[in-house]
């Protein structure tokens, strides 16, 4: 019996030892094993007479049972232990503080587009769009604009690739192309109306965009907003420019304290041409006239290429600067701060 409680205690302490389910069955080998330690035994029995052979093999079962007895315990003991290192490993802190998702916000000067675009939308305006990849006809020719015109040169205006040289590619010095673009488009849908005599609906259109010069220092960005203005109709004049302008001035500025003047000014497609002023009657910038805008009656040239008959049509248009509006609305004095992306900044008008 003695070798029996031996072996029983050697397995007990291999398996002890076994710090992984591997060497946990290595060690099992030892014992249990084809030619482990109580397999032997059990081989040993044949050798005996009868009744020894009873007790002995009885005992020896016994000696198996208490080792696979062990054998699963440690099993168990190394499962549970390699459990609580992968829960260790991959635990988590649920007490750490969450990451804080910062909400974005729109950039100033798309708030003011936005805000342009509802004020004219409420007073029966579309809302158009234009490439900024512009060629030379729309930017310059349509619009009336002499070969010789200083705008044109290379120290005023971005060319790119494409186009010829009679008719080069650009990026658009101003949002008055899209007069153009739309006016033509329009005309085309109503040909029909128009050619039989009857009347067109009214052009109503506004086209916020970016435009770009060479131009660069506090007031002036090589990339720039502005917001085109077009009323094309048969019955409309120079009032109605002027009421709908101050209309629109005084909701995006939302004070009905502030006043505004057309001076004589000159472009190229609209005759007569005015420079479209405002002045508060309070407020930090009150007392004094700030420019915000070109306007003019459309040029009879600019009509007819519209596809439209000066006779009998009269338009009127405007170009203000969005990012001039948007400093004067919030008391910015250096346009560049618009375009550095300075979170700080920028944040402020969330
Ligand atoms: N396109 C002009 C500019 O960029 C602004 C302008 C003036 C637009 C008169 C107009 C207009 O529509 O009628 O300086």
């Amino acid at each position: 019996m003695n070798d029996l409680n031996t072996i029983i205690e050697n397995a007990r302490s291999a398996f002890a030892q076994a710090g992984t389910p591997a060497d946990l069955e290595n060690a099992k080998a030892i014992f249990l094993g084809k030619s482990g330690r109580v397999t032997e035994l059990m081989k040993g029995l044949a050798a005996l007479p009868v009744d020894e052979k009873k007790t002995r093999g009885a005992a020896i079962n016994t000696a198996k049972q208490a080792i696979e007895a062990a054998l699963t315990s440690r099993r168990t003991e190394l499962a549970e232990a390699e459990m609580q290192a992968q829960l260790q490993a991959e635990s988590l802190d649920v007490s750490l503080p969450g990451r804080r998702r910062v909400a974005g916000g729109l950039h100033p000067v798309s708030i003011s587009s936005e805000r342009i675009e509802a004020i004219f939308a409420s007073m029966g305006f579309e809302v158009a769009q234009g490439p900024e990849i512009e060629a030379d006809w729309f930017n310059f020719t349509a619009l009336n604009t002499p070969q010789d015109h200083p705008a044109r040169s290379m120290h005023d205006t971005f060319y790119v690739e494409g186009g010829c040289a009679a008719a080069p590619n650009l990026l658009r010095t101003h949002t008055s192309p899209v007069q153009i673009r739309h006016a033509v488009q329009h005309v085309k849908k109503y040909r029909h109306l128009i050619d039989a005599g009857q009347a067109m609906p009214e052009i109503r259109v506004v086209v916020p965009g970016r435009c770009y010069r060479v131009d660069s220092d506090a007031t002036h960005s090589p990339m720039f907003h502005q917001v085109e203005g077009l009323w094309v109709g048969e019955n409309i004049s120079f009032k109605d420019l002027k009421v709908i302008y101050l209309d629109f001035i005084q909701s995006f500025f939302e004070t009905k304290d502030l006043d505004i003047r057309f001076r004589p000014s000159f472009f190229p497609f609209t005759e007569p041409s005015a420079e479209i002023d405002i002045m508060f009657g309070s407020g930090p910038l009150r007392g004094r006239w700030l420019e915000v805008s070109g306007s003019g009656q459309v040029h009879p040239n600019v009509i007819r290429n519209m596809g439209l008959d000066p006779e009998r049509y009269i338009g009127f248009a405007f170009g203000s600067g969005i990012d001039r509006l948007t400093m004067l609305r919030y008391g910015v004095d250096d346009l560049r701060l618009f375009f550095d992306g300075d979170i700080r900044f920028l944040s402020q008008f969330q």
